[in-house]
């Protein structure tokens, strides 16, 4: 088991079309989806994208907390080639926050509803629906693959802070700051 480098915001690799996996149940495809386990946990991240650990291949893990998720636990998923769909245009935003760009935070519209499918580590086909909290976390993961990081998603930077201060400022007022997503 590993803990790797998380590669950072400006890093080459995550402006990357990652490829796609071909093949499965290979003992490298094993430890190395059980390294990003380890990375993600060692980092509190509730989700990771191969290309942060500098990996060009399109390889996400993510789970969802039971806070985030009326109490029950979404166990962690290992998807590679994965495919999103929306399922309507109804979007929502919510504050994002990525391991490859510590620190910061802002909003980010995403789409409440969607059906996505991917492979997993044996190569076998599965297709879910996510809503919420699962379906954002689900779409900036995915995003990773495509060399794409939160801030360019975001429509008006504005939002776009230091976690520790809008933390305080909203301890301050009283207030807890929900952060819908650090992975
Ligand atoms: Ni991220």
């Amino acid at each position: 088991m590993s803990v790797l480098p998380i590669a950072r915001m400006g890093a080459e690799v995550l402006k990357l079309r990652a490829a796609e996996v071909t093949e499965f149940k290979t003992p490298a495809l094993q430890r190395f989806v059980s390294d990003m386990v380890d990375t993600m946990v060692d980092a509190n991240g509730v989700g990771l994208a191969a290309p942060q650990v500098s990996q060009s291949q399109r390889i996400v893990i993510f789970f969802v907390p039971a806070a985030r998720n009326e109490g029950v636990e979404f166990p962690l998923t290992v998807m590679i080639n994965p495919v999103i769909t929306p399922l309507d245009g109804a979007q929502e935003e919510a504050f994002e926050a990525c391991l490859s760009v510590p620190g910061l935070t802002g909003r980010v519209m995403r789409f409440t509803h969607i059906k996505y499918s991917y492979q997993d580590i044996a190569g076998t086909t599965v297709a879910r629906e996510a809503k919420g909290f699962h379906a954002r976390v689900v779409q900036h993961e995915c995003d990773h693959l495509d060399g794409i990081l939160y801030p360019q998603r975001m429509a008006n930077m504005s939002s776009l802070a230091f976690t520790d201060v809008i933390a305080a400022e909203a301890k301050a007022k009283g207030e807890q700051l929900e952060l819908d997503e650090e992975g």
